[in-house]
């Protein structure tokens, strides 16, 4: 596997980037939205609050905050290092991403499946868990030299973060507010995302088309356009507004809410002019956790619709086929008529 970053530079797209017809971009003008709500977390109405949260979480699985509270110096400097990470020689990269006997923090280009791959994705990625930091940091890169004390700051300001927006979905839902403080969010992640110019963006793609198998993720994706939602049959852009954060619902609170809200499909699309540097903050539940949907959602009138799974076997499931959210997944959480 070599990084994409360390050869993408010279010219023509390679056969093996070249997508299938019907999975192409398509018509890359796609109408960069003002539809996708932009929620003020500091607005003083906490009632009004949450019905723009759970209102664009069941629309649409996608929503942008803005005064969420996180500094814009920090978010600059975040995305800084995660851009000088990516700048680095490959050689580099994989010495800084081996710390770990385990293999916690991981280096990869394209997905995780690159060797089982019809075809690649035009990304290389890093990601490690984050919490608790303590334990994580030994393991993360050192180069850039401030990696470990800009991105440690981050982790912790995205956990308090998706702590707060997960206590609104919860009064909106009427669970809890403490529903998802345990084993469900204790495995959160970090990744950096980097996309290289690409020489023919409209023949491939950053990342197909997929559903985080979160309970969900809180991105920050920079200047550049390049993420697309999928709603009602076609695709929107989500306009990149400075220092705002998106946020989607995973894969996994669709099912926990009883399909009350939307874990939104979503792609990424290349350009050709621009690199584009993006940091995930996933929030995963510990391996043995039982996903199901929330017994206090569930009576005689709303039937559960999904099947009770441990996470570690979505996870199995979803690696199988993570595209299009594939068969495997399907079947573990369908109930059977
Ligand atoms: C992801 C993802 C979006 C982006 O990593 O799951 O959807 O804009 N990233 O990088
Ligand atoms: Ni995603």
């Amino acid at each position: 596997m070599e990084l994409l970053s360390s050869w993408c530079y010279d010219g023509s797209l390679p056969e093996s980037y070249v997508m299938p017809p019907e999975r192409r971009p398509g018509n890359l003008v796609v109408p960069l939205e003002k539809s996708i709500p932009v929620i003020d977390l500091q607005c003083h109405d906490p009632k009004d609050t949450i019905q723009q949260i759970l209102k664009a979480s069941q629309d649409y699985g996608f929503f942008q905050v803005i005064n969420h509270g996180v500094s814009e110096e920090l978010m600059d400097e975040t995305r800084n290092v995660a851009e000088e990470f990516h700048a680095m020689p490959g050689l580099d990269k994989e010495r800084e991403c081996g710390k770990d006997p385990n293999g916690s923090c991981k280096l990869y280009t394209s997905s995780y499946a690159y060797p089982r791959e019809d075809f690649h994705y035009w990304r290389d990625a890093v990601t490690h868990p984050c919490r608790p930091l303590d334990e994580r940091i030994q393991y993360w890169p050192e180069k850039p030299t401030r990696y470990r004390e800009v991105v440690g700051t981050y982790s912790v300001e995205m956990w308090k973060l998706s702590c707060r927006i997960l206590e609104f979905i919860c009064e909106g839902l009427g669970l809890s507010v403490d529903y998802f403080s345990n084993d469900l969010t204790q495995v959160p992640k970090i990744m950096i995302n980097y996309y290289p110019p690409c020489p023919a963006p409209s023949l491939t793609l950053g990342l197909s088309k997929h559903c985080d198998p979160t309970i969900i993720t809180i991105l920050l994706q920079g200047q550049i356009n390049g993420l697309q939602v999928f709603k009602d049959g076609r695709w929107i852009g989500v306009q990149p507004l400075p220092h705002a954060f998106v946020v989607n619902i995973g894969y996994l609170l669709q099912i926990i809410s009883n399909g009350k809200l939307k874990g939104a499909e979503h792609r990424v699309v290349t350009n050709s002019r621009y690199a584009r540097t993006t940091i995930c903050f996933f929030v995963y539940p510990r391996d043995e956790s039982l996903i199901e949907p929330a017994k206090a959602l569930v009576n005689a009138s709303n039937p559960a619709i999904y099947k009770a799974f441990k996470f570690v076997d979505f996870v199995t499931a979803f690696v199988l086929n993570p595209d299009d959210t594939g068969e495997a997944v399907k079947e573990l959480i369908t109930l059977n008529p």
